[in-house]
């Protein structure tokens, strides 16, 4: 209620009047705007406003009532201008794509499309880690192979959840198997998985299960001792880890 937006030609308007009959009655005029805005019933219309506003200004004078007529034949004057700008400017760019060799029309076309452009933002791509995973490791989100050993299609939503007796040793336990897939579609055997938050243990035991390193970090010395059991990991084995 607060507010009260103008058009520049509501504004431009007010300014003309006040050359014309001063300024004291085009603040009168201002400040009944602004009243008849706040009695304004809340409405997402629009048009509700620009009545209620130009209403206002056009019952005020007949010199508001005059200028208001100039200020629309402005209007509609700079809108043919600016109508007649845009149409020439088109013919004028038709004319010089017309008049252009086949050769030139080509290379416009390729500028235009800026296919240079996006063939330097897919080159970069080629070098990132994702894209140099999939095509030099044969791992990553396009792993179809790997993907194909645990859903029946191609998709890219995994269905795994606890094999028998699994679940109920951490309050956010993964089931093995999701992690197996993860991991498949992701690294190589005899590569090396890290999960600095362990828990359970999950990852580490997937990992172990497809012949990769793995090495885990847990805060919870109870969490840790299901990872390790887990893992079938006695005290000697662990320090074997970091000897
Ligand atoms: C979401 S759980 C992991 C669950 C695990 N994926 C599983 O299947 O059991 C995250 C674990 O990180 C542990 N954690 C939190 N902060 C840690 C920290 N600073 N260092 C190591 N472990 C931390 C928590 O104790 C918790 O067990």
């Amino acid at each position: 209620m607060n507010v009260c937006t103008f058009t520049y030609a509501h504004l431009a308007l007010l300014v003309s009047v006040s050359g014309a009959i001063g300024r004291s009655p085009v603040v009168g005029l201002l400040c009944d705007i602004f009243k008849s805005v706040t009695a304004l019933n809340p409405s997402k219309s629009s048009s509700d406003y620009w009545q209620a506003i130009n209403g206002t200004m056009l019952r005020f004078s007949k010199a508001v009532a005059d200028q208001w007529q100039v200020e629309k034949m402005a209007s509609v004057e700079s809108l043919a201008i600016a109508k007649e700008n845009a149409l020439t400017y088109l013919a004028n760019e038709r004319a010089r794509i017309m008049a252009m060799s086949h050769e030139q029309a080509l290379t416009a076309l390729v500028r235009a499309l800026k296919i240079q452009d996006r063939i330097k933002k897919i080159e970069a791509i080629s070098t990132n880690g994702i894209m140099e995973n999939v095509l030099t490791h044969s791992v990553g989100a396009f792993n179809e192979e790997a993907f194909l050993k645990y859903e029946k299609s191609p998709d890219n939503v995994l269905h795994c959840g606890f094999a028998a007796g699994e679940a109920g040793v951490h309050p956010t336990q993964k089931p093995v198997r999701l992690m197996q897939a993860l991991i498949e579609l992701t690294t190589q055997e005899g590569q090396v998985v890290l999960d600095p938050f362990c828990g359970s243990g999950s990852t580490l035991v997937a990992a172990k299960l497809l012949g990769r390193t793995y090495l885990g970090f847990e805060i919870n010395p109870a969490f840790a001792a299901i990872a390790e059991d887990r893992l079938g990991l006695g005290e000697n084995q662990q320090a074997s880890l970091f000897a």
